[in-house]
């Protein structure tokens, strides 16, 4: 006989711990937004984001961090983080995922931070960049990295029975994008241009009803990964394909056992059931408020925290009092 009237109670939610983390990070870095300095923005939203790191207990490790121990102080990958305590998990941090955004006070900076069980999340090693394709569950059978992307939007469109007009992509803006702009554009789809941040346009893909159908193009692995992680609790897909720069970064990757030519989908960049994530936006976005200040000693935040096992989707707003913080937070700036 079962002496516990309620064996399948919840158990710890870790996400609802993880979204002080990634205000911390944003209340940091926010006084710098619009001050033109991404290193500044980007150190202050680390540090924030470090110092609420300890109040969880857990026994993590970074895998995806801000480079390797000797590029960073801290948050580096490897970095074990939390009291050794379990659960054992990996972790994926981007205190500030789009400093250049941040730095020029532009849409949709995020803080963001990821957790799976231990083992489950994929390691780029070298890799800077993957070509990644994102969409929501209505059309993610449709994704493709091989398939032309002029084919791609028509079947996105019969699918959702829209013109081929009405699709948008959205794709970072950079000439390594060029053919394939010309090839959606071609096909008579959209194209939404961004100039950073694609951890904010994955999560607006994979969103039903959105304005966007689908995200294309090359970007950071560690986003790739991070956008995973978050797919995995919206639902969506996410395909991507590691992209070396150049022969060097070719040669490291195959000589320590990567397959340039697998497609990785969401379950092969974050393997793990239980995925907890947390995002707060330091600048206004389509996902997101941003940091913002309504009176002279006070702070608003809004944040997405989300856990793939129980699917459950949070927005939560969030008041602060920045006199109150900055007394917590010691000689830590919070504006
Ligand atoms: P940072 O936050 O490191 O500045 O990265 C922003 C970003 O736009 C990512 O969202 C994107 O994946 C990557 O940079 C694209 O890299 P690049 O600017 O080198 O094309």
């Amino acid at each position: 006989m079962n002496a516990d009237p309620t064996p399948t109670r919840p158990d710890r939610n870790l996400a609802l711990e993880l979204v002080r983390v990634t205000e911390f990070a944003a209340l940091a870095a926010a006084p710098l937004v619009g001050r033109g300095d991404k290193e500044a923005a980007d150190q202050a939203a680390v540090d924030g984001m470090r110092y609420a790191l300890h109040s969880i207990q857990m026994d993590g490790t970074v895998v995806i961090g801000e480079g390797e121990k000797d590029e960073a102080p801290m948050l580096y990958n490897g970095e074990h983080i939390g009291d050794g305590s379990p659960p054992e998990v990996d972790i994926a941090v981007d205190p500030l995922e789009g400093t250049t955004l941040a730095a020029h006070g532009m849409p949709s900076a995020l803080a963001v931070i990821a957790l799976s069980p231990k083992g489950t999340m994929f390691d780029p090693g070298p890799c800077v960049y993957m070509e990644k394709m994102a969409a929501a569950h209505e059309v993610a059978d449709l994704l493709d990295l091989d398939r032309p992307l002029s084919d791609t939007v028509k079947l996105v469109a019969a699918r959702k029975g829209h013109a081929i007009g009405d699709v948008m992509v959205v794709v970072l803006d950079r000439p390594r994008h060029e053919a394939g702009i010309r090839e959606i554009r071609e096909a008579g789809a959209r194209v939404r241009l961004i100039s950073h941040g694609d951890v904010s346009a994955a999560l607006l893909a994979v969103t039903e009803r959105s304005p966007v159908d689908l995200l294309w193009g090359i970007g950071g692995t560690p986003e790739g990964v991070i956008s995973a992680a978050a797919i995995k609790c919206l639902g969506g897909q996410l395909l991507g394909r590691l992209w070396p720069r150049d022969e060097e970064e070719r040669t490291a990757a195959l000589d320590a056992g990567y397959d340039l030519d697998r497609v990785l989908d969401r379950d092969d960049l974050v393997a793990g059931e239980d995925v907890f994530f947390s995002a707060t936006g330091i600048t206004d976005g389509d996902v997101l408020q941003g940091v913002r200040y309504p009176s002279a000693g006070g702070a608003t935040t809004e944040s997405l925290v989300m856990r793939s096992r129980s699917g459950t989707v949070r927005r939560i707003r969030a008041t602060h009092d920045r006199a109150k913080l900055r007394a917590l937070g010691g000689d830590r700036r919070f504006g």
